[in-house]
């Protein structure tokens, strides 16, 4: 298709060895129509010829709440009394990949918050092994920041995938997110990402959108960390409010919650641009924000869904923000909900594959 001058602009930015986070954030600032179709469909053209127009659902078992960490924003932070804290048995989980399996599910993503506990890391393994005895499926963690040991013994146990989001690349920003008690330092998470790299994991990360003292050029730096650390996945979303968090209700917006849809899809697309054969999840949070936000996603570049396997008595335990969609919806409702919207949007799903990021065979070929 012929290309309009606004394309010719945000590609020869994009495609330049010399990209900045001044470029970047010019891109991130165009929201008028016009822009944002120009800029969706150049995403589209890249996603089509590069990894097709094919969604992978992983199954997400937020199978643990506890959590030793404090983060200002979210809803699970140990602060937060008012949390019914939970594990899930190992049935349970076992119930849920039984699930993923039968509707021909690629893979699972076990969610928690960060426990370093032994017992932990040991019930970790066993669940993942007992999965990978019984089904063939992809399986990622993300468990939080774990020593390189416990990284390995989840690697060894079969895990094969790693979500670790960096949250913001800007080390002065992490510490305004984050106590001041050495539990939550930039670098430990930096290193975290390094171990599970050299380890062999395909690494996702990201960050989230709107933030108290969040600016543009943060988001363009975030853009610039995950090409330069190259990961293979990525996770990005709008910041939502918790009223059990420290920044509930704050005054430190630079951007405002009217913006934070429109800029994460932007982000969206220009790391797809950018990124070519990454796999980028449409998350969640995107569909707080606008009923279509995850069809949005799609259309924007992403190619991943998380259908939430969670059993449900537990998923109003798990909210790491408020007014979280499913929380009524059992596996297999939001299964056929997910099912109508993707192909509202002409896309097909992925089932039986796993759907590894093809950038993750091209990394480890070449580095
Ligand atoms: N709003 C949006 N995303 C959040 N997360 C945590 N709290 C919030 C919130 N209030 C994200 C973090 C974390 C991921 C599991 O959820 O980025 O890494
Ligand atoms: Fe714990 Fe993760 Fe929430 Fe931080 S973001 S409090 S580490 S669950
Ligand atoms: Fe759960 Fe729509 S995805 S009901």
């Amino acid at each position: 298709m012929e290309k309009t001058s606004i394309q010719y602009n945000i590609m020869n930015m994009l495609s330049s060895p010399s990209l900045n986070k001044r470029d970047i954030v010019s891109i991130l600032k165009m929201d008028t129509r016009e822009e944002m179709d120009a800029l969706q469909s150049l995403a589209m053209e890249v996603k089509q010829e590069r990894v097709n127009r094919i969604v992978y659902f992983r199954g997400l078992i937020e199978f643990s709440n506890q959590c030793r960490k404090n983060c200002f924003y979210c809803g699970l932070r140990k602060g937060n009394k008012g949390v019914n804290r939970f594990r899930l048995s190992e049935e349970e989980i076992l119930k849920a990949a039984d699930f993923a399996h039968e509707n021909r599910y690629g893979s699972l993503v076990l969610q928690s918050g960060e426990d370093q506990s032994e017992d932990f890391t040991d019930f970790v393994c066993r669940v993942v092994k007992q999965i990978k005895s019984r089904y063939d499926l992809g399986i990622t963690l993300s468990c939080g920041e774990q020593s390189e040991e416990t990284y390995h013994r989840f690697f060894e146990s079969g895990a094969h995938r790693y979500l670790l989001r960096i949250e913001t690349a800007s080390p002065d920003l992490y510490e305004k997110w984050h106590p001041e008690d050495g539990k939550h330092r930039f670098v430990t998470r930096l290193n975290c990402l390094k171990s599970l790299k050299k380890i062999g994991f395909q690494v996702g990360s990201g960050s989230m959108v709107g933030v108290p003292y969040q600016t543009y050029e943060d988001i363009a730096g975030d853009i610039l960390f995950l090409r330069d650390m190259r990961v293979d996945m990525m996770g990005i979303g709008p910041f939502i409010e918790h009223s059990g968090t420290p920044f509930y209700r704050s005054e430190a917006y630079s951007i405002r919650q009217e913006e934070r849809l429109g800029l994460t899809l932007r982000m969206i697309a220009i790391l797809r641009i950018l990124l070519k054969d990454v796999n980028i999840a449409s998350t969640t949070a995107m569909q707080v924000l606008d009923k279509f936000g995850r069809e949005k996603g799609l259309l924007f570049g992403a190619n991943v869904i998380m259908p939430n396997l969670t059993p449900l008595i537990h998923r109003k335990d798990y909210l790491l923000y408020e007014d979280k969609p499913c929380l009524n919806e059992d596996a297999s409702q939001c299964n056929n909900c997910l099912e109508a919207r993707i192909a509202s949007v002409g896309e097909t799903i992925g089932y039986g594959e796993w759907g590894d990021p093809l950038h993750f065979f091209r990394r480890t070929k070449t580095s």
